[in-house]
């Protein structure tokens, strides 16, 4: 049997939030499927991963599960999951089955998923509005539909099936983009964990070792302290690797004199964290790696200093940029003034992303980056508020040029932190290793 989150009262907090959200909108009824198991090779499934939003309005992680919100008068939580099954268990342990999920997860009612065709049509009727998500995959878009058509084939004098489809996500990503204290436990929680995995891989990293060897030590430990699984595929890029923006913990040999990049987080009860370090392997820094590790790191406190209240998502992207720009026109990698290279992008050579991105049940979380407003108008960025979890993410990737200085050739560094925005400025979550390069040498000589 799926474990349940201890305390149910924020999933429940949440659904009643959603619902006054619907209420104030004119009511509705609220659809919502888990995500599907899916196959890896002929009859082996991938690791099974609930939905995020699914999960943030239930806390339940079983497959095979819709979630149904009635707002009304009396607003009404429901839940279909797998009917308990005692042969089936025997292979793949307990389900919770309606009765007992209902209980447990403080719903009004619960039924079998194998109702849901029976059930779902009537339960539309007469709801002005059906809020579920717009990119619904073949299967589930095909199910709703059936019902939706089914409820106007039942339709009879005086009753109607929903007018209006509203995209669910749109209303869950403004919810989920400010993080309730539950939610910054477990951000806390995989945020530790993940931060104990770099600073065991720096231990652990020496010439002649392979990538894979080092995405072994993250996973050993991620695992050890109960963390479910890694966020995301862990990169581990050494030397010239590191270059390549979303290179996978592959097989090469890491020499001496490389330097290592580990981008890798843990998934903690549904949470992710996300860090970035760049070490050298033989546990010093040369000269150039140290200039624009340095450099990558002056950004990297630059965006966190304006990564707060009355500052918007952009404002450490542009901090970012301004310390990156210029410390590349004077390690001679850019030419111009500060303000030429900011304006012509001439930097997107060597720092082709931005700064940051929402993080929380996603490692690129649901969140508009962009304030609510009218389709067609520009909208102002993101303004920060408290609870808010973004990433800030500097980067340098240098690869090899006739105009570029040979010493910087194949160099690629990124330093990446978890930020909470707090009430006056931002807390990193991630600091549980060093990012002070005298302090990664420190750690690595131990
Ligand atoms: N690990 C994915 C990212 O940094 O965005
Ligand atoms: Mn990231
Ligand atoms: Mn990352």
């Amino acid at each position: 049997m799926s474990l349940p989150p201890n305390d149910i009262t924020p999933f429940q907090q949440r659904r009643a939030r959603l619902l006054a959200r619907m209420r104030a909108q004119g009511g509705g009824i609220a659809v919502l499927p888990t995500a599907p198991a899916a196959m890896r090779n002929r009859d082996a499934e991938h690791p099974y991963r609930h939905d995020s939003d699914f999960y943030y309005l239930s806390g339940f992680i079983e497959p095979e599960a819709w979630l149904v919100l009635i707002a009304g008068a009396d607003d009404r939580s429901l839940l279909f999951c797998r009917p308990r099954h005692p042969e089936q268990e025997i292979w793949e342990g307990l389900r919770w089955g309606p009765e007992a999920a209902a209980e447990r997860f403080g719903f009004d009612d619960a039924h079998s998923i194998e109702t849901l065709d029976q059930v779902l049509p009537d339960l539309l009727l007469d709801q002005p509005a059906l809020y579920a998500p717009m990119g619904l995959d073949d299967t589930r878009g095909k199910q709703m539909r059936g019902w939706l058509a089914a409820a106007r084939g039942r339709a009879r004098a005086g009753r109607r099936a929903p007018e209006q489809w509203r995209d669910l996500g749109v209303a869950l990503a403004e919810m989920r983009l400010i993080k309730d204290p539950d939610e910054i436990a477990a951000m806390r929680r995989a945020a530790r964990i993940s931060a104990g995995a770099h600073a065991r891989a720096m231990r652990a990293a020496r010439p002649g070792m392979h990538e894979y060897e080092l995405e072994a030590e993250l996973l050993y430990e991620f695992r050890r302290h109960g963390a479910q699984a890694p966020a995301y595929g862990s990169i581990v890029a050494a030397g010239a690797n590191a270059c390549v923006l979303h290179y996978p913990a592959g097989d090469a040999v890491m020499k001496d004199g490389d330097l290592v990049l580990i981008d890798a987080g843990c998934e903690f009860d549904s949470y992710a964290a996300d860090i970035t370090r760049t070490f050298p392997v033989n546990g010093r820094y040369s000269g150039p790696q140290r200039a624009l590790y340095d450099l990558t790191v002056a950004a990297q406190e630059a965006a966190a200093q304006v990564t707060r209240p009355g500052r918007s998502f952009n404002d450490g992207h542009l901090a970012a940029l301004r310390v990156l720009a210029q410390g590349l026109i004077d390690e001679k990698l850019l030419e111009g003034s500060l303000d030429g290279v900011l304006e012509s992008g001439a930097y997107s050579r060597f720092y082709m992303h931005r700064t940051g991105h929402w993080l929380g049940l996603d490692v690129h979380d649901a969140g508009d980056y962009r304030e609510p407003g009218p389709i067609g108008e520009e909208r102002p960025w993101r303004m920060l508020q408290p609870g808010m979890v973004l990433t800030i993410e500097p980067g340098l990737y240098v690869r090899p040029a006739d105009d570029v200085p040979a010493r910087f050739w194949d160099i690629g560094i990124r330093t990446e932190d978890d930020a909470l925005v707090t009430d006056t400025g931002c807390e990193l979550l991630t600091r549980g290793v060093p990012v002070d390069a005298r302090e990664i040498e420190a750690l690595m000589r131990e």
